[in-house]
């Protein structure tokens, strides 16, 4: 039977700022987890929502069991959570107060199969399907100062479904040629988003991400390159976080935020400690997460300014 449901527009919630690019490991996780907790840490009511099918857990929800979970569904884990709210067409069930001020829609395998049921229901309900995730978040937006929205690579009905809930898009992108070529991706997507389902749809900015912060000839050209992609207006934002892997890799190891990690540095364990034998290689904290830290967070401060800037 045909159920008429066009793309009715829903305004999305004041501040809502997806993260995304059509190219995987770039950084999306990363910086909406980061630009979560700041937003939280500041005092805002924030919702993350991560619209992806790999669970980093860099908020340590999984492994270390921060936050509350809802108690009257069975699991929200994995992606669950999302997949139930899509597929049931019920509101949203966050983790609550993952840190303080802080809830998280978890993603996880399940929301890869959340394509299927969208090009299930678009063969009946046109192309209102978009909009699925807008109707999950509207009955909870109320509720928060801030939605950040992780987005899934390589996926364009996902993609799709994260432009449709938010106000603002901001583009990471890494300076290899198949990074920019991903752009090309979300910029489509924006494009269609914009077009036929979200109006309100805006590009608040795009920045390079994990790059080498001397190789200024190099950003310049990056620069150029995504312009030429997103458009000359496109804002590209100033601060670039260096690619420092090892205090990356820990954070997200410990579940724990870039500045969260930095804090453990006063009582660290040292190199001679490891080879005293009293302690172990992964207690020792590296001495550039504070960089890390300080980047991330200007870079976070930087997103709130060019997305308050849009509104
Ligand atoms: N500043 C950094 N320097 C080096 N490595 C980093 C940095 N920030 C994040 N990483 C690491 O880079 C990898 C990719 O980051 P992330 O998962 O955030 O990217 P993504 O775009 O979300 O990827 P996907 O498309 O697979 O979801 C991760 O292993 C992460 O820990
Ligand atoms: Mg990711």
């Amino acid at each position: 039977m045909l159920n008429e449901n066009p793309a009715q527009p829903i305004e999305p919630p004041e501040g809502s700022t997806a993260l995304g690019t059509g190219k995987g490991g770039v950084g999306k996780s990363t910086v909406a987890a980061h630009l979560a907790g700041e937003s939280a840490a500041s005092g805002q009511r924030t919702l993350l929502v991560c619209v992806t099918g790999q669970d980093d857990d860099d908020l340590g929800i999984k492994r270390f069991g921060r936050g509350t979970h809802p108690t009257n569904c069975p699991t929200v884990m994995d992606g669950e959570g999302l997949y139930r709210a899509i597929h049931d067409r019920t509101p949203l069930q966050p983790i609550r107060e993952v840190r303080p001020n802080l809830d998280v829609v978890p993603g996880g395998p399940r929301v890869g199969e959340i394509s299927q049921i969208l090009m299930l229901r678009m063969l009946q309900e046109g192309p209102g399907v978009v909009m699925s995730l807008a109707r999950s978040l509207a009955p909870i937006a109320s509720f928060y100062d801030r939605v950040i929205f992780d987005s899934a690579p390589e996926d364009d009905a996902l993609e799709q479904l994260v432009l449709a809930s938010a106000k603002y898009l901001m583009v990471p992108t890494r300076s290899d040629t198949s990074s920019i070529g991903g752009m090309e991706r979300i910029s489509k997507n924006f494009k269609v988003v914009k077009q036929q389902a979200n109006p309100y749809l805006e590009v608040a900015g795009a920045f390079l991400y994990g790059s080498n912060r001397s190789a200024t000839l190099m950003h310049s050209a990056v620069r150029r390159q995504i312009r030429k992609t997103l458009g000359e207006g496109t804002p590209i934002l100033d601060e670039i976080v260096g690619y420092r892997e090892v205090p990356a890799r820990n954070a997200r190891e410990l579940g724990l935020l870039f500045g969260e990690y930095a804090e453990m540095l006063p009582n660290s364990a040292t190199k001679y400690d490891v080879k005293a034998g009293r302690a172990t290689e992964a207690e020792v904290v590296p001495d550039s997460i504070v960089p890390l830290a300080k980047e991330m967070r200007t870079l976070n401060q930087e997103i709130f300014d060019h997305c308050r800037k849009e509104a």
